[in-house]
Order: C-alpha cells, then sequence, then structure tokens
C-alpha cells in the first residue's frame, strides 16, 4: 500500500539494541513531547505524567531497577539515547479534574459561567472508581493512548523505540518515588538509533495476523 502513514507504520519495529553513540536532538525531542501533550484521553483527563531520563545519572537509577527481573531490557537502558516513564495516577479525583475544567476556562473551551456542568463528565471517572478511590485500571489505559501516540510520532521522526512493560514497576516506584508523587509507572519507551550490525530484529519482515482476521466490517 502506498501511504506515507503505513510506510511510517511499517518502518517503525522494536529496537533490541542500540546505537550507543547516537542521541535524539533537543528538537526531536521537543515534537515527541508535545506530542504526548496532545494525546487523547478519556474526558480529556490526561492522567499522566511522562518522566523523561536523560541524564546518565538517572538512567543509572534506572538500570538500577532491573536487579530482579526483565533483564533482557536492561541494556536499552544506558544504550539508548533517552528513557521515558510513563505514569498514570492511580487514584485520580475530582480535584485532578479541576485542572482539566480550568484549563479548558483558560484555553477558552469552557466559558467561567459553565465550570460546573464541565464536571459532568467527570461520572467517566466515577464509573471507574472503586469504593477505595482507586481508578489505576482506567487511568492506566490512558497512557497506552499516549504510547501509540509515541510510536507514530517517533515513526514520522525516523526515530527508533522499544516500548518496555518489562519493567519492574515496584522497583521504579521506589527508585523514582520523588518524581512520581503518588503515580505508578508501569510502562517505559526506549529510544535512540538502532545499531547499525547488530540489531537482530531489524532484518526480520513485519508479521501481523490478516486484515480479514482483525478486521469485521458490516
Ligand atoms: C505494551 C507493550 C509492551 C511491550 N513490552 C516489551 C518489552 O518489555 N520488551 C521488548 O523487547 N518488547 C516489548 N514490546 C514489543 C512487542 O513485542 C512488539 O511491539 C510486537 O512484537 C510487534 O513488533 P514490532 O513492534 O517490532 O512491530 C512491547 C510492546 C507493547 C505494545
Amino acid at each position: 500500500m502506498n501511504n506515507p502513514i503505513i510506510e511510517d507504520l511499517n518502518w517503525r519495529y522494536t529496537t533490541k539494541k542500540y546505537d550507543p553513540s547516537r542521541k535524539v536532538s533537543q528538537a526531536d525531542l521537543d515534537v515527541l513531547l508535545e506530542a504526548l501533550r496532545l494525546s487523547a484521553s478519556s474526558i480529556n483527563s490526561q492522567p499522566w505524567k511522562f518522566i523523561v531520563l536523560e541524564s546518565n545519572a538517572a538512567k543509572a537509577r534506572m538500570k538500577k531497577t532491573f536487579a530482579n527481573k526483565f533483564q533482557f531490557n536492561e541494556p536499552h537502558i544506558l544504550e539508548s539515547s533517552h528513557i521515558i516513564l510513563f505514569a498514570h495516577n492511580p487514584r485520580y479525583t475530582r480535584e485532578d479534574y479541576a485542572e482539566v475544567v480550568d484549563n479548558g476556562i483558560e484555553d477558552q473551551r469552557t466559558t467561567p459561567e459553565n465550570r460546573d456542568k464541565a464536571f459532568g463528565a467527570y461520572v467517566f471517572a466515577e464509573m471507574n472508581t472503586d469504593e477505595n478511590g482507586f481508578n489505576g485500571n482506567w487511568t492506566k489505559a490512558q497512557t497506552y493512548i499516549a504510547l501509540g501516540n509515541a510510536l507514530h510520532t517517533l515513526a514520522r521522526l525516523r526515530i527508533d523505540s522499544t516500548t518496555m512493560e518489562g519493567m519492574d514497576a515496584e522497583l521504579v516506584g521506589k527508585e523514582f518515588e520523588k518524581e512520581l508523587g503518588g503515580y505508578e509507572c508501569h510502562l517505559a519507551l526506549a529510544i535512540g538509533y538502532r545499531h547499525p550490525a547488530e540489531d537482530f530484529n531489524a532484518k526480520l519482515p513485519k508479521s501481523r495476523r490478516r486484515l480479514s482476521s482483525v478486521v469485521v466490517r458490516v
């Protein structure tokens, strides 16, 4: 299929070995972070935080969190250019939503008189909140929308990436407690440039379920 979107999606793949000498430019990083910020989410809740590990010290802290499991992902931490932690708020509240509503007023999407009415959408959060105030399944799902957006943005920028659910959420929670500020992280993304010779995955053809198996047209 001859289409630039499909070309992007065929170009991208999960990188298994990075070229440690290549760094993502500040300009490209800025595009990625803006794309993350612009991601869609249920009721525009944006219950996320994207923690960018760029310094050697931050990456060394992340490396330590592979002490117990998922060691297959560990080499990416120092060899890739940046790591982005996708964190979600497991207890998203009406007060958290107030920031969204007030941004809407500032951005002239909502009038100040309609402020109370704008909280009506919060019923979707309530539907996904248990009796203990936990709504982490719902907020975590939103971070995957940002992930999808990031993967395509990176492909467009011809930047390689590795999605890593293979990360120790408990150790990351401890190591980055201050930065997380009560949020949880179960998903990380390495970005950078593939090793020109040593990434077996770069040479493999893409494989997916067939269109007829995944699409039902009625
Ligand atoms: C949510 C999610 C979690 C993933 N976790 C890992 C991981 O921990 N380590 C890894 O090497 N690949 C991981 N992957 C990569 C997938 O295995 C990969 O996207 C899939 O096999 C399709 O291949 P492609 O990305 O090369 O097109 C993950 C992908 C997604 C979307």
